[in-house]
């Protein structure tokens, strides 16, 4: 392998950054030319390309965002794209793709390697850590310690007016930033798309704690939660309780920006180094992640087929520690 591209592509998350920096050094201390492509499918499709060197990832590991940009690629779910994409790579003489992104990202590498089987590694970056073949994914620390920073200085608001507190939180398709920054800030509450919202549940248990004089209320819920997200609980709660008063915050993208934690930068270095080692070691086609502290390789087609498994005692915690 003498010349690999790397690119970013769908929602951008804290650690991206540090992923590059890892993948760029790793290659050029063996030997190994790196372009970048920017704006992820669609710059690949454009021959949106450049080197990169040494210095051009210098300083940026603890930069959130990426320098690369990223995308959503809408032209790259058609086959006619894709073979301008492939048309691109062979022109400029890659022999390997390294690909950091969520779900969308994988399906697409899933369709252009089942028509190109060009050696490719993918790493998970997306803050809603919903890929099967790891435990976490880039972005997903920093992104939950930002919810819960913001979560509990509303509760010091909440508090001293006696309110109902909504508090949205991004996962589209996915309860993990809800679940864990709820349970860190003790949320009265947690409303995430994989379990069913009972609202009567939800309304016995503020009337009850308005009986034993508890006013303040914090519901921590996932933007795509079955009762349709915030604004839905909100109006919900405020007709219901009406000498309460409810309030919403919606944290919306602060969550996928900011400076990445330790953690975020550490795995993103682990594994932009691995992606790098297992395409020398002839690895293809494979999300490299992190399962118990251990690397591992899961094929695309697994990471897309599968869902992340939410550990039943996260479950119950919502329960148990809420009342
Ligand atoms: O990248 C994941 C994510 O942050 C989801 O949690 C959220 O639903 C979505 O992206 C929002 O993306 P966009 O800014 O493209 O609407």
């Amino acid at each position: 392998m003498k010349k690999l591209a790397l690119l970013c592509s769908g929602g951008d998350s804290p650690g991206m950054n540090a992923a590059i920096r890892a993948i760029v050094r790793t290659a050029l201390y063996h030997g190994i030319e790196v372009m970048g492509i920017n704006k992820g499918y669609e710059g690949l499709i454009d021959g949106d390309l450049w080197s990169m060197k040494t210095t051009d990832v210098s300083n940026i590991i603890q930069r959130g965002g990426t320098i690369l940009k990223s995308a959503r690629s809408m032209r790259f779910k058609e086959k006619k794209y894709r073979d301008v994409a492939a048309m691109q790579l062979q022109k400029n003489n890659i022999d390997a793709l390294v690909l950091i992104g969520g779900d969308g990202t994988f399906r697409g590498a899933q369709a252009f390697f089942e028509e190109y089987q060009f050696p490719s590694m993918g790493l998970p970056g997306t803050i809603d850590k919903d890929l099967a073949g790891t435990d976490f994914t880039i972005g997903f620390d920093t992104a939950v310690n930002t919810a819960m920073e913001a979560i509990d200085k509303i509760r010091d608001t909440a508090d001293s007016h006696s309110l109902i507190f909504v508090v949205e939180v991004m996962g589209r398709d996915a309860g993990y930033i809800a679940l864990n920054s709820g349970i860190a800030c003790g949320a009265e509450d947690i409303l995430i798309p994989e379990l069913k919202t009972s609202i009567p549940k939800l309304i016995n248990r503020i009337t009850d704690e308005k009986r034993r004089k508890k006013n303040t209320h914090i519901i921590v819920v996932a933007e795509g939660d079955d009762f349709g997200g915030g604004l839905e609980v909100k109006n919900l709660l405020e007709k219901e309780f009406p000498d309460i008063g409810a309030r919403l915050c919606i944290l919306g993208h602060i969550q996928r920006g900011g400076s990445p934690t330790y953690a975020d930068r550490v795995l993103a270095s682990r594994l932009g180094y691995n992606a790098v080692m297992a395409l020398m070691e002839g690895r293809r086609q494979e999300m490299v992640g992190i399962i118990n502290g251990e690397i591992v390789y899961t094929p695309y087609s697994e990471v897309v087929k599968q869902k992340a498994i939410i550990a039943e005692d996260i479950i119950a915690i919502t329960e148990v520690l809420t009342h």
